[in-house]
């Protein structure tokens, strides 16, 4: 289902290539500026290669949403926004219930670019930053936001701007990981440092319901799915290290990289494994007061 909500938006659109820098804007000072920049340069560089990782690391994922939808009692015309949308694997699974209508947002143009063409006319696509969203208070039932929160500057403006954008008893959905699921990924035990990153930037659920809460929501219920369905085969995966397709291995030189992959590959083959489990996650479902 098609619709543009504001004249706004309408002329944000999906921008071009050359011009997404100007048109997307970043988060406020200096510092959250240069980093919303470089995030924004390598989500635009491994769009393509993304799109491919997504459906191998989580599956069974849209069949969860529209359990969400349903478990939320989302009635029909609900305003939907998936905050971060990246290529619209997600953003296509809700527009393709006709009862809804949606919002795709995302930094980064050439994300947008390939959820474009995923869901051509079927969702409005907005180019902005998750902590300014350009949409008018209370103009939404229902946000998804799935693995996005860790890229904030400010978790806090993000969860107020979900909280302002919501109708008074509309849902925040928050998907992410926590550092004991990530851990088990052979990613990440054969590369221990990127544990460390890790730890830095993902908000564990304890801290999303704080401030969550903090911003004027309250928890209605944190779930977690430890082994998800799906497997991710060897040379995918090394794919992926080798391209550096995952945001964690941006903060990596190619040297390290190349290590990384090196040593998965050796884990890999001394266990003798052609493909691995995928990683666990965590929903979080938050209510406006
Ligand atoms: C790990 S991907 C997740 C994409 C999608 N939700 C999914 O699960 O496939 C993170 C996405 O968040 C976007 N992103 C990162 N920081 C953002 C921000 N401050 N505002 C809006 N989008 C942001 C990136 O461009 C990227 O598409």
């Amino acid at each position: 289902m098609t619709q543009v909500m504001s004249p706004r938006i309408a002329r944000l659109g999906v921008p071009r290539e050359e011009d997404s820098q100007e048109r997307c804007p970043a988060g406020s000072g200096p510092a959250a500026r240069g980093g919303s920049l470089a995030l924004r340069a390598h989500y635009d560089r491994i769009a393509p290669v993304y799109d491919q990782i997504r459906p191998k690391v989580l599956d069974s994922f849209s069949e969860h949403l529209g359990t969400i939808v349903e478990t939320l009692d989302t009635r029909v015309g609900a305003r939907v926004l998936d905050l971060g949308c990246g290529t619209g694997r997600y953003l296509a699974a809700l527009a393709d219930s006709v009862s809804l209508h949606t919002t795709g947002l995302d930094l980064s143009a050439g994300m947008l670019r390939m959820a474009q063409s995923r869901v051509s006319g079927r969702s409005a696509l907005v180019c902005a930053h998750a902590e300014t969203i350009p949409l008018p208070s209370e103009s939404l039932d229902l946000v998804f936001c799935i693995y996005v929160d860790h890229h904030m500057a400010s978790l806090a403006s993000m969860l107020k701007e979900c909280e302002r954008t919501l109708r008074p008893g509309g849902h925040l959905v928050i998907v992410t990981s926590t550092i004991e699921q990530v851990k088990r990924f052979v990613l990440y035990r054969a590369a221990p440092e990127l544990v460390t990153l890790e730890h830095r930037r993902l908000n564990p659920p304890e801290k999303l319901c704080r401030e969550a809460r903090s911003a004027g929501f309250s928890v209605s219920r944190v779930s977690s799915v430890d082994a998800p369905p799906g497997r991710v085969p060897a040379e995918f995966l090394s794919h992926i290290i080798r391209s550096r397709s995952l945001s964690v291995l941006a903060r990596l030189r190619r040297h390290e990289v190349e290590a990384v992959a090196q040593h998965m590959d050796c884990l890999m083959h001394s266990e003798g494994l052609a493909n691995v489990p995928v990683y666990g996650y965590v929903t979080l479902t938050f209510q406006k007061d």
